[in-house]
């Protein structure tokens, strides 16, 4: 039982979705066969409203985010959301930490176990590092903004599928909008890769510069890596500091 719960945990199993087992192969060796000819399916008036653990129409969600005229608004616009299917096995919305007046705004890529159980962004052991690395440029909470490409759990921490980060995007573009920062910085290939559509790899475009336009905002933005990269990889911090020291100075520039 301990193997088989070791082996669940390492596959990403991390939590149970219903409180008794349900053994779909013994309900797919009893289902009837796809009917050959069927009927079209009504037209529905509302396409916009997907099946629950569906991910929505992401028009849906740009309606949605244009909306909320405050971060608050925006929030709670996330918390009733029922648009995007990490929601249903998540236990709370991750929606941002630090300081909304802030200059300077990073974007990781989604929250973890710790972020998921506290609702705040990069609180466990990556978010620790990324503490460490923004004390580095004389930095904390208190100057940045923090938030994440979607702000729910994926469930083991897999990836996000486009079609979730596609849903969660005006959200995010929307927030980016509100705090309107300076300078922007994507943690990792995934919030690079989003943020700059761009299908290069993280290592090739990190540490350059560049001009983002969020909805009518723009601003200086760089990709750096992932500080849970870093944790793996720690002969790569040398290559953080060489983006964080022009940051620092980007920032320097801005006084
Ligand atoms: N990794 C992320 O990308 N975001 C978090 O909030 C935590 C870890």
């Amino acid at each position: 039982m301990l193997a088989m719960l070791q082996w669940y945990e390492a596959a990403g199993v991390d939590m149970a979705v219903s409180e008794e087992p349900v053994d779909r192969f013994a309900q797919s060796a009893v289902a009837p066969p796809p009917a050959r000819a069927q009927a079209p399916a009504p037209e529905t008036s509302s396409p916009a409203i997907a099946a629950p653990g569906a991910d929505a129409d992401p028009q849906t969600a740009r309606d949605l985010a244009a909306k909320a005229t405050t971060l608050d608004a925006l929030r709670e616009t996330l918390e009733s959301f029922e648009g995007c299917g990490l929601r249903l096995r998540a236990t709370n919305l991750v929606f941002a930490d630090g300081n909304p007046e802030a200059d300077i705004m990073l974007v990781g890529e989604a929250p973890g176990r710790d972020e998921d159980l506290q609702g705040k962004p990069f609180v466990g052991r990556s978010g620790q590092l990324l503490d460490r690395m923004l004390k580095s440029i004389g930095l904390d909470r208190t100057k940045v903004y923090i938030a994440n490409t979607v702000p729910w759990r994926p469930p083991g921490n897999r990836t996000p599928a486009p079609s979730e980060v596609a849903v969660c995007l005006p959200f995010l573009h929307r927030q980016i909008e509100l705090v309107a920062p300076k300078v922007l910085i994507a943690l990792g290939g995934a919030s690079a890769s989003t943020l700059f559509e761009t299908t290069a790899g993280i290592t090739r475009i990190r540490g350059q510069w560049r001009e983002l336009t969020v909805n009518g905002h723009t601003m200086r933005a760089i990709a750096t890596l992932h500080p849970a990269y870093l944790l793996r990889q720690p002969a790569a911090k040398r290559l953080a500091w060489q983006d964080l020291l022009s940051v620092k100075s980007a920032l320097d520039g801005l006084a």
